[in-house]
């Protein structure tokens, strides 16, 4: 008489979110993730942040907050391209079957061209390279897709307010933890907390919406992007959550 035996094994996918320096979908972008985290735990997750993309991370105030999706263990690491040198060798995962999907959002413009022009000179877009080589498929969220986008922007503040009180002592400058306030805001300083906004008494500080055009170039780029073999153009971030639970 032979036995069989049947075991069950309930596989997670592991995934490679490349970040790019795009404020806009940015949020939406950690948000998406941060669900597929907290819907499934099992799943890995490793981050491949552009230089540009640590910068404007820490603008808007989600910097620290990546290593609520990625740990710091095997496979759920943050990768800077700051750290990361020029030939960016830990995209080689993408040929040894580490990956199940590559996902790029947000995708600035910049990413977006370098991709459909075959480039590969930063994290983000190494990673693309090998992940299509290493046939891992790979989704991409454009920011620029057409018409106007409205877009979040970091906080700056409006000098000609500022600029009308002259304030011997200038409150938001004082509480800012990060030094980043002198007359004027250094946002490769600011870490996007909001903490001074509301300290000053003459609402010089915003951190408002923009209306932005989207460039015929950019908006040829991405038509591009969506033909090219290997990649999938999504329309939004929140899109990672469904093509993650389809996995
Ligand atoms: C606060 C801030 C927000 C930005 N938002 C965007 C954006 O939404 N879309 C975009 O294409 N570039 C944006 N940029 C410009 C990119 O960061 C810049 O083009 C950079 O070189 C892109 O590099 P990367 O594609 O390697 O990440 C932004 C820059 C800053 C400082």
């Amino acid at each position: 008489m032979s036995h069989s035996i049947t075991i069950i094994m309930y596989l997670h996918p592991n995934l490679a979110w490349a970040i790019t320096g795009a404020g806009h979908h940015l949020i939406e972008s950690f948000d998406a993730f941060k669900r597929v985290k907290e819907e499934n735990p099992e799943i890995r997750i490793t981050i491949f942040a552009s230089q540009s993309a640590e910068e404007v991370l820490r603008m808007y105030g989600l910097f620290d907050e990546l290593k609520t999706i990625a740990g710091g263990d095997y496979l759920e690491e943050v990768f800077l391209e700051s750290e990361q040198g020029r030939s960016s060798p830990k995209v080689g995962r993408f040929l040894l079957n580490k990956y199940d999907a590559l996902f790029v959002t947000p995708a600035t413009s910049n990413t977006v061209a370098k991709i459909v022009h075959g480039i590969a000179d930063s994290l983000p877009t190494n990673a693309v390279a090998q992940a299509v080589k290493g046939d891992v498929p790979v989704y991409i969220v454009p920011v620029d897709i057409e018409g106007t986008i409205r877009s979040k922007m970091p906080y700056t503040i409006d000098r000609e307010v500022c600029a009308r009180h002259h304030c011997d002592i200038c409150t938001p400058a004082i509480v800012c933890p990060n030094g980043a306030i002198d007359s004027q805001i250094d946002l490769l300083k600011c870490d996007g907390c909001g903490k001074c906004a509301p300290t000053c008494p003459h609402g010089a500080i915003r951190g408002g919406y923009a209306e932005l055009k989207v460039r015929d170039v950019d908006m040829r780029n991405t038509a591009e992007l969506a033909e090219l073999a290997g990649i999938e153009v999504l329309m939004n971030p929140v899109d990672v959550v469904s093509v993650v639970s389809g996995m």
